[in-house]
């Protein structure tokens, strides 16, 4: 369905997003979209987009730093004038995948917002919100979610905390006063991200028009990506070790899938938030479909998004 159309992802840097634009631009000719990357500008944002040229892929590149919701707003600027003067086919799929885990929760984005909320969630809300207009039916817009939001065995064991969830607007605010060795507070905030994007994919759907199917992207524990870039040197060690294990899941196997629900008439009956870890369409868990949450959000996200706007 997108062979005649355009395919936007955020972060295609390295990693998941790298390898998903890449199997984008590896479609046979007619069936490859352009794609438009968005993504911090430099020399990794100028290498991917070489690459998919190469490839065969017709690229614009948007350099943007996903932390300033002014370089966001230009961004999507930049975009419908791409669309509106043709240079660029149809908008048909938009993969919302750049994400980072801070390891401090007292950063803040260049509007004063808790880095990792401001990145994974209100960035990307900003975003969809300003190109909600631009897509030509049928249209996918494909969220990046995280399986932490909720704990299970495993992610006990290797102490990934799950979500404790507040009022978005205390979600967006940087912590305060001394960082506690030890603390857990930034995977917490990296999981209540995650939970807030099943939230809004939840509510996004309702308001996007029948045109517009919004589904949300697992790729499986890839264990020494740059997500945790921040962390201790001996943990980001043993991250890149594990992810030399054999069937742990990495970029270059979750990357395609990605690609996969943007692209393929397999997912084309995705929607409502429709939550696919790697191939499997999954139920998700019951703290993840909670309709006043899911509103309150929406209205907060907007709030957050309408102060920062005033406030440029
Ligand atoms: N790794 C996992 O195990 C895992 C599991 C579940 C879900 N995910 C999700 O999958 C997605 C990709 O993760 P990954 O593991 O590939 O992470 P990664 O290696 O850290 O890549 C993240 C991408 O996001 C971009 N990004 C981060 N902050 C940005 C900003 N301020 N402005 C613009 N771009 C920014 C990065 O750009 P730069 O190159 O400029 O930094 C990079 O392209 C994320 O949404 C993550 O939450 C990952």
């Amino acid at each position: 369905m997108t062979e005649s159309g355009t395919v936007l992802i955020t972060g295609p840097t390295r990693n998941l997003g790298r390898y998903a634009a890449l199997a984008m631009a590896d479609r046979p000719a007619g069936q490859r979209p352009d794609l438009v990357l968005v993504g911090r500008a430099g020399p990794d944002l100028t290498a991917v987009a070489d690459e998919a040229r190469a490839r065969g892929a017709r690229v614009h590149e948007i350099g943007c730093d996903l932390a300033s919701l002014a370089e966001v707003r230009a961004a999507a600027v930049a975009v419908r004038d791409l669309l509106d003067a043709g240079t660029v086919r149809p908008l048909r799929a938009l993969v919302a995948n750049a994400g980072l885990s801070s390891a401090d929760t007292r950063r803040a984005s260049a509007d004063g917002y808790e880095l990792t909320f401001a990145v994974n969630h209100l960035a990307h809300a900003q975003l969809i919100g300003d190109l909600l207009g631009s897509f030509t039916a049928p249209a996918r817009i494909v969220l990046v979610g995280s399986n932490t939001y909720h704990a299970n065995f495993w992610r006990r064991l290797l102490q990934v905390p799950e979500a404790q969830w507040a009022d978005p607007v205390e979600l967006a605010r940087p912590a305060t006063g001394a960082r506690v060795p030890g603390t857990t507070a930034s995977g917490i905030a990296y999981s209540n991200a995650k939970l807030a994007i099943l939230y809004y994919a939840h509510e996004l759907q309702r308001r996007a028009g029948a045109g517009v199917a919004v589904s949300v992207f697992e790729p499986g524990w890839m264990p020494g990506t740059a997500l945790g870039r921040g962390a201790p040197a001996a943990l980001q060690a043993v991250g890149r070790f594990l992810g030399r294990l054999p069937g742990v899941s990495t970029p270059q196997r979750s990357g395609p899938l990605l690609a996969a629900l943007a692209l393929d008439d397999r997912w084309g009956h995705l929607r409502d938030g429709a939550f696919v870890v790697k191939t499997a369409v999954t139920e998700v868990q019951p703290v993840a479909r909670d309709r006043d949450r899911e509103q309150r959000l929406w209205e907060a996200t907007t709030e957050l998004l309408d102060r920062a706007a005033a406030a440029h």
